[in-house]
């Protein structure tokens, strides 16, 4: 099963899914003179017009990258005004996600995180869970190496207490394990900040993802920005391993 795209048919012009690494905050405080902390401030403002954005353009999945693993190495002050963002953004925003319908996920090692953010945490996903318009995924203290480690371990219990065969574990058994086990694969990745790489972000999942790199800073991300990423995506051909030709007559 080495086929991510079972339906090459379904060739929508938009992405369901975006994932975006919302990198730049601290060049952006830099460059004003300001202290690091106020860029991840200024950042807010990004991630609400890019939720509006993205609901608008028909996207059903939104996922940010918010915090990675290795994040937790910055400086202790940076670490806990990353923290206490978190919850005063969730405390403030919370409300009007709800009213717009978003369903609010997070993802990545939970646990590790101080017990209010945790529980702002789980209150937003109960509050947002039965809404159906966009889903929209945080990714904090996630990193893509501790996802797929976390995977393996549950498959290897799953073994261990005789409910897998490790014969069957295949793509679908492992993805089934993921952080992201209940949202398709992200069409495409979009990167601020003018990095071009992963960080280890969702390492499994982005396999396939058409990937767009701007040097826009995240607290200047905007729509017109956001539809420059789309445009980009809507001019590819995804061909999953097939050639072009096959992809063109499944088209047709
Ligand atoms: C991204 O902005 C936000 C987080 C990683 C939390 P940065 O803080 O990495 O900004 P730069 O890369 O230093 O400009
Ligand atoms: C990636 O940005 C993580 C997030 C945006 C949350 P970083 O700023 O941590 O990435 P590197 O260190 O430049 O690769
Ligand atoms: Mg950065």
């Amino acid at each position: 099963m080495n086929d991510p795209s079972p339906n090459p048919k379904n060739d929508s012009s938009v992405p369901r899914h975006v994932a975006i690494i919302m990198d730049g905050n601290g060049r952006w405080a830099n460059s004003r003179k300001k202290p690091r902390h106020s860029g991840h401030r200024a950042g807010v403002k990004s991630v609400r017009l890019s939720v509006e954005f993205a609901a608008q353009s028909g996207i059903e999945y939104l996922t940010l990258f918010a915090f990675s693993s290795e994040n937790w190495s910055r400086p202790k002050e940076e670490v806990s005004s990353l923290m206490n963002l978190f919850v005063e953004a969730l405390r403030r925003e919370i409300d009007e996600l709800h009213r717009n319908n978003v369903r609010l996920k997070f993802v990545g090692a939970l646990d590790e995180l101080n017990p209010g953010l945790k529980e702002k945490i789980t209150q937003s996903e109960q509050k947002t869970a039965a809404n159906s318009g966009l889903t929209l995924t945080v990714a904090i203290a996630y990193g893509g190496r501790w996802d797929i480690i976390e995977a393996s371990k549950a498959l290897t219990r799953r073994v261990s207490d005789g409910s897998l065969q490790i014969d069957d574990i295949d793509d679908a058994e492992f993805a089934a394990e993921l952080q992201m086990s209940d949202i398709p694969d992200p069409d495409l990745l979009i990167r601020t900040g003018g990095e071009q790489r992963i960080s280890n972000f969702l390492l499994w999942n982005l396999a396939y993802a058409e990937l767009w790199f701007t040097d826009v800073l995240w607290p200047e991300f905007d729509e017109a920005v956001f539809d420059s990423a789309l445009s980009f995506y809507a001019g590819k051909q995804r061909r999953f391993g097939h050639t072009g030709d096959q992809v063109e007559a499944v088209r047709c």
